[in-house]
């Protein structure tokens, strides 16, 4: 089933494969906070794999991957994108892959506004999780989530040696 809600300020649809520029641009300018969080953090690359539903979790399949564009109604300009997998790792959790802002439209409500929107359509079933996978060294983020409910630890992977190419993740879960 394709996703994609309307909420006061943001459209949310399908993400296609004309539109990579304009997500090559979203990851453009975040691109100081994508070398804190992972290995691949190439806007190009990023966006290319967005566009073409390759970020899939192992063994994912491409019809329970929902990546959307996220758009001003009325504007059209583009506010952000966000990745959904349904059913991963388990049956009933609704994984976010990703959610990432433009820059110019972090920091006013409509990070919590979009996530809110997705939880609103994804309650009446049958997911009964949402899970989130976030950078340690990204603590806006994690200030993000937590203040959105995500309090319960389901996972930490990452290196096990410091240093600054060196990178781990936090998993944290949220119950619908
Ligand atoms: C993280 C992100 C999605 C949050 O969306 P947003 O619209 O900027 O955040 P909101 O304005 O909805 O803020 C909601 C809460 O997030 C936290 N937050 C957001 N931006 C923050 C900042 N710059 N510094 C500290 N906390 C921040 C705050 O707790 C805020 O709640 P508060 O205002 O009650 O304190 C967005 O900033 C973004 O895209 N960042 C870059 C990419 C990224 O880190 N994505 C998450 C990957 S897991």
């Amino acid at each position: 089933m394709p996703y994609s809600f309307r909420s006061a300020r943001i459209l949310a649809q399908p993400v296609t494969g004309a539109e990579i520029p304009e997500i090559e641009t979203v990851y453009a300018g975040n691109r100081e906070l994508l070398l804190l969080l992972d290995r691949e953090n190439d806007p190009p690359v990023l966006a290319r794999r967005f566009v073409e539903h390759q970020n899939l979790p192992p063994r994912g399949c491409r019809s329970s991957l929902h990546n959307l564009i996220l758009r001003e109604p009325m504007a059209g300009d583009v506010i952000g994108l966000m990745s959904l997998y349904t059913g991963y790792p388990k049956g009933d959790i609704a994984y976010v892959g990703e959610l990432f802002l433009s820059v110019e439209f972090q920091g006013i409500g409509l990070g919590r506004e979009a996530y809110l929107s997705l939880e609103a359509m994804l309650r009446p079933g049958p997911m009964t999780r949402v899970r989130v996978g976030v950078g340690l060294k990204n603590w806006n983020a994690l200030r993000f989530w937590i203040r959105l409910g995500f309090m319960q630890v389901t996972g930490m992977s990452g290196d096990r040696c410091f240093g600054p190419g060196r990178h781990a993740f936090l998993e944290l879960q949220k119950n619908l």
